[in-house]
């Protein structure tokens, strides 16, 4: 793997500023191109003095196909994550063109320029949004797909894109097939260790953890808890949390197992990246006052439209085809989190 370039789209995010060092760590060439518009510059910087490595980074947009043409060009990476995109389900209902641009047409974009520069390994941010109604809330990635927002669609779309240009390479053999790995994110949250990286979202967050994180640190007054009446063991919604340094580490076995034999004629196939366990929101709660002595201030609100009840990864294919599972706990989670937090309570400013 020495010196194998690694491609990542959306780099300076969230994730990706995380993915970003779990490969430099890994001993592989990094390459970021990401459009800015939902980071900053300097989790990249930072990314480099976790690593005390370098990258190298386009300020580009995906959508852009002969700025993509020269990157590969220039850069010719073997692999390409592909975390670029746009995540807010409420804005996706408000504005769905964008995301079907962005997300749908960005991924027809890099992918047309990943075929013509004969790079054909590509692991991609799905996301638990994908399934449908089931009824289990554990979910294994035979379940069917339904996914209920323009976000979410977009994910499937692009899953359903990517399945039929590996399934195209059956009727087309070629020296060349697609080796994808569709990763299904169930809930990421944390931080790096160092509390040098972490979740900056733009104004007030949707999700659960940086919202309990801003609450316990003075910048939100309380948190709505979205139900007590939904029927899990304490009334409120129960999801799959899992650290993003686990969530990364899954992407550094994916990439490793499409080099291997196993996709040696190449293949489609989606994983579920999550824990196997959920938390409901009062745990969540309980365990942030426990990690960090902070009490935080809550109110139970109506039930937020569209939220299921109870969700969970059934983790298994990962094990058993990436060999992955997390390591890290709850604890660990809120722990890293509020280091992030109390470290940088501006984010990256
Ligand atoms: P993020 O917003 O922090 O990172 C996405 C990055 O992509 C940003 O840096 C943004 O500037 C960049 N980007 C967006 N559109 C682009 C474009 N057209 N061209 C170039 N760069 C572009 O989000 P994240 O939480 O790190 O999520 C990464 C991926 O994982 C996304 O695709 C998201 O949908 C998916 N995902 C996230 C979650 C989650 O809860 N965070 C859950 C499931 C799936
Ligand atoms: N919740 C609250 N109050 C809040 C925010 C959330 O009670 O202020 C509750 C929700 O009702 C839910 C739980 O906390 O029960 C988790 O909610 P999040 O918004 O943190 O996460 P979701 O499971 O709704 O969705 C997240 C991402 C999606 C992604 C999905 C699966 O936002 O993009 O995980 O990966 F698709």
């Amino acid at each position: 793997m020495k010196n194998k370039t690694v491609l990542v789209t959306g780099g300076a995010g969230y994730i990706g500023s995380h993915a970003c060092v779990e490969l430099l760590q890994a001993g592989y060439k990094v390459v970021v191109v990401d459009n800015l518009s939902n980071s900053k510059p300097e989790s990249l910087s930072r990314v480099q003095q976790i690593t005390g490595k370098t990258l190298t980074f386009y300020q580009a947009d995906i959508r852009d196909k002969p700025a993509l043409t020269e990157i590969f060009a220039k850069e010719s990476p073997s692999a390409v994550i592909h975390f670029a995109g746009l995540k807010a389900v409420g804005e996706s209902c408000a504005q769905p063109f964008l995301y079907y641009h962005n997300n749908v047409y960005g991924t027809l974009v890099l992918t047309e320029v990943m075929n013509n520069a004969n790079v054909k390994q590509l692991i991609f941010s799905s996301s638990a949004t994908v399934y449908g109604e089931s009824s289990s809330p554990q979910y294994s990635e035979d379940f069917p797909l339904g996914a209920i927002n323009p976000y979410g669609r977009s994910k499937a779309m692009i899953e359903d894109i990517l399945r039929d240009l590996s399934a195209a390479d059956k009727l087309n053999p070629t020296e060349f097939p697609w080796k994808i790995a569709l990763l299904r994110y169930f809930n990421p949250i944390g931080a790096h260790e160092s509390g040098m990286i972490g979740e900056d979202p733009n104004g007030i967050p949707n999700n659960l953890m940086p919202y309990v994180a801003q609450v316990a640190i003075g910048k939100l007054t309380q948190l709505s808890v979205f139900g007590d009446d939904y029927p899990t063991r304490d009334g409120t919604g129960i999801r799959d949390y899992i650290h993003v340094v686990d969530l990364v580490k899954g992407h550094i076995k994916a990439i490793a197992v499409l080099d291997s034999d196993k996709y040696a004629t190449g293949g489609c196939n989606a994983y579920n990246l999550g824990a196997g366990r959920g938390y409901s929101v009062l745990e969540i709660i309980n365990a942030f006052e426990k990690v960090t002595g902070k009490t935080i201030n809550y109110k139970i609100s109506p039930r937020r439209s569209g939220d299921l009840a109870e969700c969970f990864a059934n983790p298994e294919l990962a094990l058993k085809e990436l060999n992955w599972k997390v390591e890290k706990n709850l604890d660990d989670m809120v722990a890293d989190t509020w280091n992030w937090q109390t470290k940088n309570p501006q984010g990256y400013v």
